[in-house]
């Protein structure tokens, strides 16, 4: 075990929207098919949210279900970090209001964009404060309603999405388990590839943007989708390579949800067999930051991570931003 190992899961939780949304549906909206959308993404249906239902809503189901596992009362969390693309308001962070309807008085509070690295991103923050000292328990959240910036009459990209939450406790720990490393990238230059183009500072929204439907998510699917296997296995390999595991000791590896076959391609890479690998985007889609978070509490509450064992989380996004963390239970 990694020397100065300090901060540890305590508890997890994650939510999503009960409206399903299928491959069928979409058929009804877009020229596309079931078949295209399994066979070039892996993905079924995916979960969105009712008119009104925003991310802090999410992310106070999943944070709820987190802290009764960590056995912890919200006034005792002291750091809120809150990685999402799709913040309730511009001004104040969803954080804020997260902390206000969780009533977790004592925290800190901060969104982290970092896309759909957001939750990995996050993870790897609070573990650095608690080995400082200045927090003893964080939430980390990893949290998304993308369907409100979903252009739903384009294919390239509706097909793709899901709304979701999934939530983390990170405590303070003495014992020899824990998060054993982390470990963060970014390649600012490629950030045209996925993107919203306009309703910021650089292209404020405008009727005439607005009606080209230019504040959507955008992405070069192609370009992403390559960068993305790359990413992931250059980070991935590193901190195996760092906490001294070779790959036959790794457990479980948890991947962003973004594609079945980045996904696949990501697991051949590094000689890990699916069985081996977190897959379930075939339910939700692409949650963004909160895929891998979902798939890490699902993981632990059906079994599939157990006392012992050694899990790497494993994230891409827009940016490019990247990131991944060794986790032994
Ligand atoms: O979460 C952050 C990171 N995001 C990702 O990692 C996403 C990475 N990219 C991908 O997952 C894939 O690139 C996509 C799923 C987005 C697209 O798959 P692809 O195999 O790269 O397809 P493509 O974009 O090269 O398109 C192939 C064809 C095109 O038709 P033509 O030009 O060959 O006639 C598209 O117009 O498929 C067409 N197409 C569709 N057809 C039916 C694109 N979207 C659809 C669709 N239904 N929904």
């Amino acid at each position: 075990m990694r020397k100065g190992i300090n901060a540890k899961i305590a508890g997890t939780g994650s939510f999503a929207p009960s409206k399903v949304f299928t491959n069928y549906d979409l058929e009804k909206m877009v020229d596309t098919s079931d078949d295209w959308i399994v066979s070039r993404t892996g993905i079924r249906e995916r979960r969105i949210v009712e008119d009104g239902t925003v991310s802090s809503d999410l992310s106070l189901e999943a944070c709820r279900i987190a802290l009764e596992e960590a056995e912890l009362e919200p006034d005792q969390i002291d750091l809120i970090i809150l990685g999402t693309v799709t913040p309730d308001y511009l001004l104040p962070s969803t954080a804020c209001i997260l902390q206000d309807k969780l009533k977790a008085k004592n925290a800190a509070v901060m969104d982290l964009v970092a896309a759909c690295s957001g939750f990995v991103y996050g993870l790897s923050v609070a573990t650095a404060f608690i080995a400082t000292g200045q927090h003893k328990n964080a939430l980390v959240i990893g949290v998304e309603t993308l369907s409100k910036i979903t252009d739903w009459d384009d294919r390239n990209t509706c097909v793709l999405f899901g709304d979701g939450a999934g939530a983390a406790v990170v405590s303070a720990t003495t014992e020899e388990k824990g998060i054993m490393a982390t470990s963060l990238s970014g390649d600012g230059s490629l950030a045209n590839l996925l993107h919203i183009p306009v309703g910021g500072g650089k292209v404020p929204l405008t009727k005439e943007n607005f009606d080209l439907r230019q504040h959507y998510v955008a992405m070069q699917g192609n370009e992403v989708f390559k960068s993305a296997v790359r990413a992931m296995e250059s980070s991935a390999k590193g901190i195996i390579q760092q906490v001294g595991l070779s790959s036959d000791e790794i457990d479980l590896l948890i991947p962003h949800q973004a594609n079945i076959r980045i996904i696949e391609a990501l697991a051949k890479r590094m000689k890990l067999p699916m069985d081996k690998v977190y897959v379930n985007i075939d339910r939700y889609g692409n949650t963004s930051a909160a895929s891998v978070p979902i798939a890490l509490d699902e993981a632990r509450k059906t079994g599939v991570i157990k006392e012992g064992s050694n899990t790497v989380l494993v994230a891409f996004g827009a940016g490019f931003t990247w990131g991944s963390a060794v986790i032994r239970w």
